[in-house]
């Protein structure tokens, strides 16, 4: 109850997923498969890491450890949303990126993952099929403390999973949609995947041609997730992270309480057939 309290008190509402930055050992040759599977510019980042930038999304390409997503930015509204928010909370670090403006800052989640919040620059021209990055998804070993953690960022717990008593996946928002954040528990902690939103079933359907036109095979769908109620396909990039596509996901006010599904197939997909990752 307290948690709750705390993020309907929060100035984190609303923020959206911004960007994030996913890492592998040769980084360029992952952000030109971004560039191509989006459609989107790849241009060099003054620290060696790459970004992938269109309509609405962005991904900073690392070198790092294949698969990995070392942090995820969220954005707020303005300045004052920023600078009250981080007056809400401990041990923020200070995060210096190309795509926020001056002031963002980061916290770190019981993963070692960081959050990064800020205010988003002027976007780059953008063009290409719509898809806004809209939520990342990590697998843990320790979700009881994430989603802990994460209440007390101030996201609302939208659905939460369970095995008997067990926690085995949880939602979380930061503004009305279903969404911007969700874990699943696992016997290591990983990332899992990062979705981008489109306008509709019809966008669904020119991302799956887009698909079938770069030779890359759906990995799990079209179906639709019992939690946020999405139309999705997953694809999966050269590292196994997995990539989404999604229309119509659920929106939530922000009082609306939190609700609970069985660990099933069908809560994964209502139209049948789920990979039971947790
Ligand atoms: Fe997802």
């Amino acid at each position: 109850m307290r948690d709750r309290m705390a993020a309907m008190a929060s100035s984190l509402w609303p923020a959206r997923l911004h960007h994030l930055r996913r890492d592998s050992p040769k980084p360029e040759p992952l952000a030109r498969f971004y560039g191509e599977l989006l459609g989107d510019r790849v241009a060099p980042l003054p620290d060696g890491s790459w970004l992938v930038a269109g309509r609405n999304r962005r991904l900073v390409v690392g070198e790092g450890t294949a698969g990995s997503v070392p942090y995820f930015a969220l954005e707020v509204q303005d300045a004052a949303q920023l600078a009250a928010y981080r007056h809400e909370l401990r041990h923020t670090e200070d995060f210096v990126s190309p795509l926020l403006a001056e002031g963002a800052f980061a916290v770190r989640d019981p993963d070692g993952r960081r959050i990064a919040f800020g205010v988003a620059k002027a976007d780059m021209p953008s063009s290409g099929l719509p898809g806004r990055l809209q939520h990342f998804v990590c697998a843990t070993q320790r979700l009881p403390e994430m989603l802990e953690f994460y209440r007390r960022l101030g996201m609302v717990e939208s659905d939460r999973v369970l095995e008997g008593e067990a926690l085995a996946a949880v939602f979380l928002r930061s503004d009305p949609e279903h969404h911007s954040f969700a874990a699943f528990r696992a016997p290591e902690s990983r990332p899992d995947h990062h979705c981008y939103e489109t306008t509709g079933w019809l966008d669904i359907r020119d991302w799956a041609d887009r698909m079938g036109s770069l030779r890359i095979p759906l990995w799990w769908g079209p179906g639709r997730h019992g939690p946020g109620n999405n139309l999705f396909f997953m694809i999966e990039d050269p590292d196994g992270h997995k990539v989404e596509f999604s229309a119509e996901l659920e929106l939530m006010p922000r009082a609306m309480p939190a609700r609970t599904w069985p660990h099933e197939q069908r809560t994964l997909n209502l139209w049948g057939s789920a990979w039971m990752r947790s």
